[in-house]
């Protein structure tokens, strides 16, 4: 099968490519990213010159090139992962978000129309529920009510590939997955950025109490539910992902420390998140009943392997940490007191 993939060289793209390419040998990858600051072609770089997969720089927003590989690749199912995905800088600067999130996504729902393709599968997001209490879990059921500008322009996208699955009989599938964490992830987000501040004795900025929740998932997990969504998925359906590890910020942050041998005196409490959802919690028994996935990592086991990886792969997020990154991080966290 000709596979789509697009964002393949951001954080959860670029797990995925590998455990397709691991998974389904007579598949092959056409992976279309516009290497923003997120993107970095180096997550993939001992790929180079393995023919089923194929890397092209561009924008999902361009019909044209879009349409250009539809034809040229014969291509025959999407797996929609681009997007642009911070919820920080959604607040900071939240037109690009609409741009990619919303436009960029129509523009390859239209594609897929007019090409025909097996299967759309859109990578969706649990943040489009917006915040729960202390109790309850987010089902597929639960309304749509998403609070920042990234999971505003996240449940429109959701709603467009639906309304395409429901006007066009699009083969369409959304997944909503929870927060996830492991190698390759850009440390703008908690995890790495906790990790990567504690082994180099900086702040670890935490937000407001602390307290708030989410519910993390293992990014192999999570791939491997996508391939699942894709394989076994009903067009038209919404599969949530999570591993009902719901955990305070505080106590990620501390367990980092932990494993970095570093005392807790670095956690500095820093002003919260415009609009910060409280609590994150995924009921995923749909995509373990009908798609037959469960996942496999143990939380605090896996944690303690991503601490060893990003410990092993200093230099790869280093190069990172430099220019626009440095720009970033003085204006989110530069006013935090
Ligand atoms: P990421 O920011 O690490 O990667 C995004 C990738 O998309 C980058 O490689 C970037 O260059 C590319 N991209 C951005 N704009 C583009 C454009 N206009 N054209 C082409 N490529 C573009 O994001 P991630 O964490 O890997 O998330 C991937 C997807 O999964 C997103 O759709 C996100 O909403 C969703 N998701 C993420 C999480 C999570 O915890 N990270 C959880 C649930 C769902
Ligand atoms: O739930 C899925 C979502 O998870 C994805 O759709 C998003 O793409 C992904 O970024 C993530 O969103 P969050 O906002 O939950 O993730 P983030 O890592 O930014 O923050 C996790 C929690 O940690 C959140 O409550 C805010 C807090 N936080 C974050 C940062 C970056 C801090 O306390 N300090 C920080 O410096």
């Amino acid at each position: 099968m000709n596979v789509l993939l697009t964002g393949g060289c951001g954080f959860i793209g670029s797990n995925l490519v590998r455990l397709l390419l691991a998974e389904r040998p007579e598949w092959r990858i056409v992976n279309l990213d516009k290497l923003t600051y997120a993107g970095n072609a180096e997550n993939l770089a001992d790929l180079a010159g393995n023919p089923r997969h194929r890397f092209v720089r561009g924008d999902i927003c361009n019909g044209e090139l879009i349409a250009d590989l539809f034809r040229t690749e014969k291509i025959e199912a999407v797996m929609h992962l681009a997007a642009e995905s911070h919820v920080d800088r959604s607040i900071l600067s939240p037109s690009v978000f609409i741009e990619t999130n919303v436009r960029g996504t129509q523009v390859l729902l239209e594609a897929a129309r007019e090409f025909g393709v097996q299967r759309f599968l859109h990578v969706s997001t649990d943040e489009v529920y917006g915040s729960l209490g202390p109790t309850g879990l987010f089902t597929e059921l639960t309304p749509l009510d998403p609070s920042s500008p990234y999971s505003a322009s996240k449940a429109s996208s959701d709603l467009l590939a639906l309304a395409y699955a429901h006007t066009f009989k699009l083969p369409v599938v959304v997944t909503r997955c929870s927060n996830n964490y492991g190698p390759w992830q850009f440390p703008e987000k908690l995890i790495p950025l906790m990790i990567a501040n504690a082994v180099r004795d900086l702040p670890l900025p935490v937000y407001g109490d602390g307290l708030n929740v989410r519910d993390w998932i293992h990014v192999e997990d999570h791939a491997r539910g996508l391939l699942a969504a894709l394989e076994r998925g009903v067009p038209g359906q919404v599969y949530n992902f999570g591993a009902a590890s719901e955990r305070h910020n505080i106590d990620i942050v501390k367990l980092v420390l932990t494993l970095t041998g570093k005392p807790e005196s670095l956690i500095k409490y820093v002003t919260d998140r415009l609009g910060h959802d409280r609590r994150y919690a995924i009921d995923a028994a749909k995509a373990t009943r009908e798609l037959g996935w469960a996942p496999r990592h143990q939380f605090e086991r896996a944690l303690a392997e991503t601490v060893r990886w990003y410990q092993a792969n200093r230099a790869w997020w280093e190069r990172i940490i430099s220019g626009e990154y440095l720009k970033y991080y003085a204006q989110q966290y530069g006013t935090k007191s």
